[in-house]
């Protein structure tokens, strides 16, 4: 009698114990990737503790997360808490190439520290060596002179299995900048085309633009879409920037990309309150699909 209490009470230990850490299963998360900018609201680092408790809320609902930059131990922070949490989540890193080489070198040296000390999890699944840079005005060449540096610098570094690829948006990605890449990312939005749009239209020719890169640009690489969404408030030349049609770009943009064999990151994790102390267009603050202290913003039971 005694045996089968204590075999009961084990077992109802065991379930407590399972409810407590439980995790959202990967094959339950909606969504592919979300990008992820952890800085605090007034744009100061984040604390460990906070990369924490984003990532876990991340973890509910995206299988992988897509860094910036290294800066403020992000890089370092993120594995920590992905693997204490045991969250099961991929790591796409960024390295920060616009603001000059010393920035570049600190990225770099961040990058190689982080991804050694946590290299036996294999949570990292690729770096990207800038982004947008052609965008901002960087040659196509200048490009790939960054990629190949960074791809060298880790096979001296022992971490020459990582994927070393730089991420652009479509209208500006080069054949040159594809031939340096092992996958091709793509920026994609159709928010900023000018004219009103349906939601449906709006990611139809975001699916339209990442088809003609795989068909045009990628020299048969893989492309994954690395950024798409659609900004729940703001002004832009009169487009609707609404929580409405934002929830309908996510659950729309989901299904199509699936449908149509692509990865992607959808922007964002979290309102990026941190760039209104850079003065940036109001709209750039309200991609999150959480607000900025990853509190509720949007529903994430889509059906495709
Ligand atoms: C990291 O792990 C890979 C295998 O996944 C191995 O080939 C490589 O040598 C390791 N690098 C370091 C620096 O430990």
């Amino acid at each position: 009698m005694l045996a089968i209490y204590s075999t009961l009470l084990a077992l109802a230990l065991t379930l407590i114990a399972s409810v407590v850490t439980a995790k959202t299963p990967v094959s339950n998360r909606p969504l592919w990737g979300l990008c992820y900018s952890p800085y605090n609201n007034d744009g100061s680092c984040p604390a460990y503790e906070s990369v924490e408790s984003g990532l876990n809320a991340v973890a509910d609902v995206a299988k992988n997360i897509r860094l910036f930059s290294t800066d403020c131990s992000q890089l370092k922070f993120a594995l920590k808490a992905i693997t204490k949490n045991d969250l099961d989540m991929g790591v796409y890193a960024g390295l920060w190439i616009t603001d000059g080489d010393q920035r570049k070198n600190s990225d770099v040296a961040a990058f190689i520290d982080a991804a050694k000390a946590y290299n036996s999890s294999g949570l990292i699944r690729g770096v990207s060596v800038g982004n947008e840079e052609t965008f901002k005005n960087m040659d196509s060449a200048q490009v790939v002179g960054h990629i190949n540096d960074v791809r060298s610098r880790l096979r001296g570094a022992g971490l020459g299995h990582i994927p070393v690829y730089t991420t652009d948006v479509d209208s500006h990605f080069t054949p040159e900048m594809a031939k340096a890449s092992d996958v091709v990312n793509v920026n994609v939005y159709s928010m900023f085309d000018g004219s009103p749009i349906t939601m449906d239209q709006a990611v139809q020719r975001v699916i339209a633009r990442a088809n003609h890169v795989r068909d045009s640009v990628a020299q048969g690489k893989k492309v994954r879409i690395s950024e798409s969404g659609w900004a729940a408030g703001g002004n832009l030349k009169g487009m609707p920037l609404t929580l409405e049609n934002q929830q309908s770009y996510l659950r729309k943009f989901k299904c199509a990309a699936e449908k149509a064999g692509f990865e992607y990151f959808f922007f964002e994790a979290k309102n990026a309150d941190w760039k209104k102390s850079m003065e940036q267009a109001d709209y750039e603050y309200n991609f999150g699909v959480f607000d900025s202290n990853f509190g509720h913003k949007l529903d994430f039971s889509i059906k495709c």
